[in-house]
């Protein structure tokens, strides 16, 4: 099956260069994932591998990473080859993952907002709750859950053309399109409303959810003033998530 991703994987990785993804993203994230060193980490949608290596680097072991896009594991097995840290990699859809082992802590930097229904959405959760160990912690970063009009029109601004494709409820499509260097690249994936997620998640067994606002690094704020930053805090695109099993 040839997934959206397998047609963009090379185009994705571009976005990589925006700020918020470099100086907002990725340090809101690692702030909230905290030590990880010498625990064993499962990083669901792991696309090409960007965080599961800097999870690797952070001292985590064993790390396994897993994406249902052929292509992207294809460039992350080649970072692998290329460097190797020990990171497995595995092709499959989260939704029918089921367990592979019981991790400490279960990562996935953009996946919910990938179920295209209900069912599809709870099954990532339970996949994610399944390969936990008992008081582990799965942390993810999502799409903004109930996205306004003025989320939208903020995050034109730094680059996400967010075309929400039918009315603000669960499992309407969402069209992304990112700037990138030299071009953009596009995507979907649905909208989830915070009430609904928050149901899922405590209906497969996780009991505490935290909500934690984007942060953005020192080096960010060094290389982009503050003004730069204030609309993008006020109305973010993207939240991290962290659910305790
Ligand atoms: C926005 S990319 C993020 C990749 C990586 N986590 C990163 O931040 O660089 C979303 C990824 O989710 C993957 N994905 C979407 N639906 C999935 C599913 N049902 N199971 C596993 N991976 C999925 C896509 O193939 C894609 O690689």
């Amino acid at each position: 099956m040839t997934t959206e991703y397998d047609l963009i994987a090379a185009d994705y990785l571009k976005s990589k260069v925006n700020p918020i993804k470099k100086y907002s993203e990725e340090f809101t994230f690692f702030q909230v994932l905290g030590n990880v060193e010498g625990q064993s980490i499962l990083d669901l949608a792991c696309g090409d591998g960007y965080y599961t290596r800097q999870i690797r680097q952070a001292g985590a072991d064993p790390v396994i990473g897993v994406d249902v896009s052929a292509q992207m594991i294809q460039l992350a097995r080649e970072a692998e080859l290329k460097h190797p840290t020990g990171i497995r990699y595995e092709v499959a859809d989260v939704a029918a993952l089921g367990q592979l082992d019981t991790f400490d802590g279960v990562t996935a930097v953009y996946l919910l907002q990938y179920a295209g229904d209900a069912a599809a959405l709870r099954q990532m959760m339970q996949t994610a709750y399944d390969n936990l160990k008992p008081r582990g912690r799965f942390v993810t970063v999502s799409g903004i859950p109930d996205l306004t009009p003025e989320h939208i029109r903020v995050q034109a601004q730094y680059g996400a053309i967010i075309n929400l494709l039918g009315p603000a409820t669960d499992g309407t499509r969402i069209e992304t399109t990112l700037k990138t260097p030299g071009g953009e690249v596009r995507f979907h994936n649905h909208y989830w409303s915070q009430k609904t997620l928050e149901h899922l998640l405590h209906q497969v067994g996780f009991h505490t959810l935290t909500w934690h606002p984007m942060a953005v690094s020192p080096e960010g704020y060094r290389l982009y003033p503050p003004p730069f930053w204030s609309a993008y805090l006020e109305y973010p695109g993207i939240t991290v998530l962290e659910c305790w099993r």
